[in-house]
């Protein structure tokens, strides 16, 4: 029955651009590709074990490009998954007391807090629980510039004693973010705007309420006013291919067989089940992955394959916008893991999505401690330098694997290297792609909570208006690729950094900006920016637009998808998308035999699927002013929002509908946010459909 299967895929494997010469003016590839059910050895030079077995995964030899040794197999070896990582550097700021001699400050520390905790106890600021929250980060900031080292220990009881997590030591301990917190509480103004923000997004039940983004002012911050004539250039009808890839999330300690219904964090891994049923498997981790998991080598090998095939392959170059390595708890990451899985996907990149450059975004999972980057200037602030270097490691390794690949020159590693594994390039062809640290604006990144007021304390964004003012003095177009998107609906990013960040897009667009590209979310969505920060969101004031990709990873109830663009080749202009993915559901069927592995299926065009009803001709870019009247088309047939959430969710069986008036509402409000403070206008709750 599965040859069957086989055959009837090969059969309807017609060339899309055959099959409707409208539907695309490049040469796409079949329709349809069916994987092959064997993994493909020649993936990588050697395996410590059976590659084609298919009781376990393939377990490749992976090499560090920095130290030139192979990673050793216990690093994935799902059998005993390594915990506690004691091998990385800590890094703390500088204090007087060593550990050893402040056991009673920390006493003294812990009997405060649970002290002004107590709703019973009066007198604390105006006793309301936000003054009672900053109270405490004073306690706990008076301990970290005492004895850093003890922060931790700190930590970690308070975390017991408020039942805050299960796994307190695991979060919060010395080989954890013990080392992260330390840091943050010497450096912020815990008292202040600071302190509010770490009370309200990080201390259980929010005890203070976000406080509203700081007052920007933009006078002198352009070295040029925006020139009159600021369009974007007349289409050159020159077309090229982009593939846009994201969230690939390779977990390499995937078990088959493992329980895909686990109870807590990474599922699919031997050393974790359901508590509710810990004897017996409930739902079995098929071998080409599932709903609740991150991508085994057989999915990652199949996509890989996939998209040559389906896409027909010939890119200018590709984008990929972050997220390499699998969604482990905090004790199961370490610097080892983020390199193995880096060197790992981009030598695979490297050998299946063929010609031209990859440009690639860090992602948050790109990091470890995970979702972690610190401002340079965290060293001179503590008066100590590895502060502003205990990242280094991650950006030497990214900028030593893209020069390896021959995808940038070894003056972009460079300024790799020196800004936080971002970078910027101006490409022969006129286009100027500059890549963004979004972990520098990312909500969950302890570090961007000091001088929280400043908008920009990394210099990550100046660096992005001096690229673009280039840009615009050299007369090219840009693109900027990150990771955790702008806006949407507000929850992933933060306020001051992206509301900055939106007056920036705006200043250079749309005759600079062709086009922004973002991951993160796992679905597929769009965001458009406006003129004068959207007071008036219309056709004549949309300004740009960001892409956001459908991603490799399932994880969690989505479907596994890619995107390739129809680009032209002179403006950099997005003219055409096309979609794809491979239907997860279908994925326990193929265990327990070897000829065929997961399909891939063509999703949908964009500017088919939404623009029917829009006047636009064909040569016409999907630029702001399109995605725009789209988001009208969205408000006249609601119908319409439902085929966007089908597509969110990359055709998924799990997602949910939106059909309701608040849901639709709502999601054409965060279509239209590309900014924090402006996607939290939205009426919330309807972002995600996982
Ligand atoms: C690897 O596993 C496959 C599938 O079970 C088997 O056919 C093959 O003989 C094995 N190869 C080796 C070298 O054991
Ligand atoms: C606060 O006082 C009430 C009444 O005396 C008592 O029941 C409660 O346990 C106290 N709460 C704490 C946290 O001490
Ligand atoms: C890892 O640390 C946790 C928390 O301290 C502890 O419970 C666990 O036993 C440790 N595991 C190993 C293998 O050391
Ligand atoms: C805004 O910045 C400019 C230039 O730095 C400065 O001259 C001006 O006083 C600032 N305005 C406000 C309201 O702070
Ligand atoms: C705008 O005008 C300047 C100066 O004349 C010219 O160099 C530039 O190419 C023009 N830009 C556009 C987008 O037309
Ligand atoms: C998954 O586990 C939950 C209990 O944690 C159970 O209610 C549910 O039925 C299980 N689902 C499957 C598909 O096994
Ligand atoms: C398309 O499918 C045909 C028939 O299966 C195959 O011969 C051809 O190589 C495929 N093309 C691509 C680009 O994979
Ligand atoms: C925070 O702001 C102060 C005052 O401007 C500055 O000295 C310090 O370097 C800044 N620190 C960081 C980490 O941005
Ligand atoms: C989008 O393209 C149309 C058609 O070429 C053009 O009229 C419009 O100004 C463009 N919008 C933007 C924001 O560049
Ligand atoms: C695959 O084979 C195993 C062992 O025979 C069996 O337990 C399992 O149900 C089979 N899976 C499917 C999807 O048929
Ligand atoms: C969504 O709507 C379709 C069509 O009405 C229906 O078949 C499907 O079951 C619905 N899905 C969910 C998750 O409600
Ligand atoms: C843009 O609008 C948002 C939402 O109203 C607001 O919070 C923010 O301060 C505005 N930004 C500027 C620069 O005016």
């Amino acid at each position: 029955m599965l040859f069957a299967a086989a055959a009837a895929a090969a059969a309807a494997a017609l060339s899309l651009a055959a099959l409707a010469g409208a539907q695309s003016s490049v040469a796409l590839g079949n329709a349809t590709f069916v994987a092959p059910g064997v993994f493909p050895t020649a993936a990588f030079d050697s395996y410590y074990n059976n590659a084609t077995a298919t009781d376990e995964q393939p377990q490749p030899v992976v090499t560090n490009i920095l130290t030139g040794q192979p990673f050793p197999l216990a690093l994935t070896d799902p059998n005993n998954i390594p915990v506690n990582d004691t091998a990385d550097p800590r890094t703390f700021p500088p204090s007087p007391l060593p550990p050893s001699l402040a056991s009673p400050l920390v006493q003294s520390a812990f009997a405060q807090i649970v002290s002004i905790a107590n709703p019973n106890n009066t007198g604390w600021g105006n006793n309301s629980n936000c003054a009672r929250c900053l109270a405490g980060l004073e306690v706990a900031k008076a301990l970290a510039l005492a004895s850093s080292q003890s922060v931790p220990t700190l930590a970690v009881e308070l975390c017991n004693y408020f039942k805050i997590s299960t796994t307190c030591e695991q979060t919060y301990g010395v080989l954890a973010l013990g080392q992260v917190l330390a840091q943050v509480l010497a450096a912020a103004d815990v008292a202040g705007y600071d302190g509010q923000n770490i009370c309200n997004n990080f201390v259980s039940g929010a005890p203070c309420a976000l406080p509203p983004p700081s007052p920007l002012n933009m006078t002198g911050y352009f070295a040029k006013p925006k020139p009159a004539n600021a369009t974007a250039p007349a289409p050159s009808g020159e077309r090229v291919k982009v593939l846009h890839i994201s969230d690939f999330h390779l977990d390499a300690r995937y078990a088959n067989g493992a329980e895909a219904n686990c109870t807590t964090s990474q599922c699919c891994r031997a050393n974790n089940n359901n508590v509710h049923s810990p004897d017996q498997v409930l739902l079995p981790a098929p071998r080409f992955g599932t709903f609740t998991c991150d991508v085994p080598y057989s999915l990652g090998l199949a996509a890989l394959q996939a998209i040559p095939a389906v896409t027909g392959a010939a890119f200018d170059f590709t984008i990929f916008t972050g997220d390499l390595v699998s969604h482990d708890p905090e004790n199961e990451l370490s610097q080892s893991l983020i390199e193995y899985t880096e060197a790992s996907l981009y030598s695979l990149y490297k050998k299946y999505l063929g010609s031209g450059p990859l440009y690639a975004a860090i992602g948050n999972h790109d990091s470890y401690n995970q979702a972690e980057d610190a401002p340079l200037a965290l060293g001179d602030q503590l008066g100590q330098a590895n502060l502003s270097t205990q990242f280094s490691w991650n950006y030497d390794t990214l900028a030593a694997l893209w020069e390896a690949d021959d995808w940038i020159s070894s003056d972009v590693a460079a300024q790799a290297r020196a800004h936080y594994g971002a970078y910027s390039v101006a490409r022969p062809d006129g286009l100027r792609i500059i890549t963004l640290n979004t972990d520098l604006w990312y909500k969950a990144n302890y570090f961007n909570y000091i001088n929280m007021t400043k908008s920009d304390p990394s210099g990550m964004l100046r660096f992005v208006a001096d690229e673009l003012q280039a840009a615009e003095d050299a007369g090219e177009r840009a693109w900027i690729i990150g990771h955790v998107l702008s806006g949407w609906d507000g929850s992933n990013p933060l306020n001051n950094p992206t509301n900055l960040f939106y007056q920036i897009v705006d200043r250079y667009s749309p005759h600079v900006v062709a086009a922004i590209f973002f991951g993160h979310t796992h679905e597929d969505q769009f965001q458009i920016f406006y003129a004068n920060n959207a007071t008036n969101a219309s056709a004549a004031s949309a300004a740009a637009v960001a892409w956001i990709a459908p991603s490799i990873t399932p994880l969690t109830n989505l479907n596994s998808g890619f995107r390739m663009y129809e680009v032209d080749g002179k403006t950099f202009d997005i003219l055409d998308a096309h979609t794809w993915y491979t239907n997860v559901s279908t994925f326990p069927a193929l265990d327990n035999q070897t000829a065929v592995g997961p399909t891939f299926h063509y999703e949908y065009n964009t500017r088919q699927a939404y623009g029917t009803n829009i006047s636009w001709p064909a040569t016409a870019p999907l630029n702001a002013t399109w995605w725009h009247r789209v988001t009208e088309q969205f408000e006249q047939h609601p119908a319409l929002v439902q085929q966007f959430t089908t597509y969110q969710g990359k055709s998924s069986v799990l997602s949910p509908n939106c059909t309701s008036d608040l849901c639709v509402a709502a999601k054409i409000c965060y279509m239209r946010s590309g900014s924090a403070p402006l996607g939290k206008l939205c009426t919330q709750g309807f972002g995600s459909v996982q």
